[in-house]
């Protein structure tokens, strides 16, 4: 059984298709229409609806309500939270100040995608008091529009700021009572299982009872399987609720990124180390996508062309592991062995992601080359880690995503640098060893030819932005 408030009414669930995904249920189930299916793969928005989720921990009743596809996030995964769709916006028949504001601003022409813009927009004026407009293209990094253009609809984000407040169903929302459940939550039918454990203990058990099952963290990479490929699985469990797996911690000179945190919880608290990062994760999908997406379901679906294991290999980043035999801890280099195979045995999963801060002289440069700013696969993505003594190498890694079937070191390239003196004649020496390292594919996104030129050209970028900081005297990482 699963329990959440839909619209600000509670509801339970049992014996629906554990395959099923929250817009499948809105439309087909409940009636509810407002949210729409453009592409059914997380990259429009039309589909977008708030989630609203307890803050984890001291028993806090804060409720944070961030924008999710629909199409892609699956229904078993709702336990204990609250949906709020378009259709149940308005008390009373009043227009909501973000459906106000889009009115006045001729913010819909045809209509299609003005739903999930109006849930974006609501989304990021329920979660501040005033606004930039940063912040309005990043609610609405997830959402096309095909006939308004997006000026009116930036104008009416904007002015919703400035629209008086009314009874909304967000801040209408009921006392929130923890729900009662005896046994793990989740929807069951005869065929397929969703679990929705909330402990480790829980989990191992139910690994070790079904060890056939499919881990499912956000769902943004899985689902698809699901909505695109018409895929069914028999088990899915999920590790988006267990806490011990969406834990953020430090101790010494070391940080624990929990495996299921996703982005948008990861960013804030990783700024103070590594701002670098947290600018590229900015280019991961949209803000949909990042309120769902994990860094451990990144490195597990072990894409070549995914952004995050590049960057983690260029911080020398380490996983660990766990599974019913125990916990290990594996060099991430080493967890990638051929194309979308990785060391992870069955049964086993992404306990949390291991990482060094940063040395006081450590230079991050990460480069994501895609057509799109936002809301797009990288063609190349590139990765580079110094740490200078004076004028000499000491460590370098340079890591690649796009170039070859995992994502790699530029071995040749950084046996150039390692132990050399900082300047362009190495840096040289290394552009050329890039021809050794990578062979790499021609596709969709980009030819072979475009590929290693483009790799060559970042680190020839690089060197150049490090060598002007350096002349500048701006060096240290601090
Ligand atoms: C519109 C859109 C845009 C996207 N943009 C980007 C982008 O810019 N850059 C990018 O890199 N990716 C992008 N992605 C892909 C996806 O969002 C990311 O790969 C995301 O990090 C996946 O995390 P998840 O939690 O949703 O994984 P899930 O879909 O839940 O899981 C993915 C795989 O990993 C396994 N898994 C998940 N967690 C664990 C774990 N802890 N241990 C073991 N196995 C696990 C699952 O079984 C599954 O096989 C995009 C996807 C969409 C739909
Ligand atoms: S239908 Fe396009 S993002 Fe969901
Ligand atoms: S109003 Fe038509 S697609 Fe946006």
């Amino acid at each position: 059984m699963i329990k959440f408030l839909l619209n600000g009414s509670w509801v339970m669930e049992t014996e629906l298709d554990p395959n099923m995904s929250v817009l499948r249920y809105l439309r087909t189930k409940r009636g509810l229409s407002g949210s729409k299916e453009g592409c059914a793969s997380g990259d429009c928005g039309a589909c977008t609806v708030l989630i609203g989720e307890r803050s984890k921990g001291n028993g806090s009743q804060t409720v944070k309500y961030h924008a999710v596809n629909s199409c892609i996030t699956l229904l078993g995964a709702m336990h204990g939270k609250h949906i709020v769709t378009v259709d149940g916006l308005n008390i009373n028949e009043e227009t909501h100040p973000v459906q106000q504001a889009m009115i006045a601003s001729h913010g819909s022409q045809c209509g299609f995608c003005t739903p999930g813009i109006v849930m974006s927009l609501v989304g990021l004026r329920e979660s501040q008091t005033s606004c930039s407009r940063k912040d309005v293209l990043e609610s609405l990094s997830g959402n096309l529009c095909r006939c308004t253009g997006y000026r009116p609809i930036i104008d009416a984000a904007m002015a919703s700021f400035d629209v008086a407040d009314n009874k909304n169903i967000i801040n209408t929302t009921p006392a929130w009572s923890a729900p009662e459940q005896e046994e793990v939550a989740g929807l069951h039918t005869v065929d397929a299982d969703y679990f929705s454990p909330t402990s480790e203990a829980e989990l191992t058990e139910l690994l070790t009872k079904y060890p056939g099952a499919r881990l499912i963290a956000g769902g943004t990479d899985l689902a698809l399987e699901i909505s695109q490929n018409y895929r069914s699985f028999d088990c899915l469990i999920s590790l988006s609720d267990i806490e011990e797996l969406t834990e953020l911690s430090e101790a010494g000179n070391t940080l624990y990124v929990g495996a299921a945190a996703t982005y948008s919880q990861v960013m804030p608290w990783l700024k103070t180390w590594y701002p670098e990062v947290v600018e590229l994760f900015e280019r991961i999908g949209s803000l949909q996508i990042r309120n769902r997406g994990t860094v451990g379901g990144n490195i597990a679906n072990a894409s070549p062309i995914a952004d995050t294991p590049p960057v983690l290999l260029a911080l020398d980043a380490s996983l660990e592991l766990a599974s019913t035999a125990g916990r290990r801890v594996l060099s991430l280099k080493d967890f990638f062995l051929s194309y979308k195979q990785t060391q992870l045995q069955n049964g086993e999963y992404i306990r949390r992601i291991i990482l060094p801060k940063p040395e006081s002289n450590a230079i991050v440069k990460l480069y994501k080359v895609s057509k799109r700013y936002e809301d797009d696969i990288s063609a190349v993505m590139a990765a580079f880690y110094l740490e200078l003594e004076g004028a000499r190498i000491k460590t370098v890694r340079l890591a690649f995503g796009g170039m070859a079937a995992v994502p790699k070191y530029a071995d040749h390239a950084q046996t150039k640098l390692v132990g050399a003196e900082f300047t362009e004649a190495s840096v040289a020496a290394a552009i050329s060893a890039l021809g050794e390292d990578f062979a790499p594919l021609s596709d969709v996104r980009a030819s072979s030819a475009y590929r290693l030129k483009t790799a060559q050209n970042l680190l020839r970028k690089a060197y150049l932005e490090i060598a002007n900081n350096m002349s500048l005297g701006v060096f240290s990482h601090a």
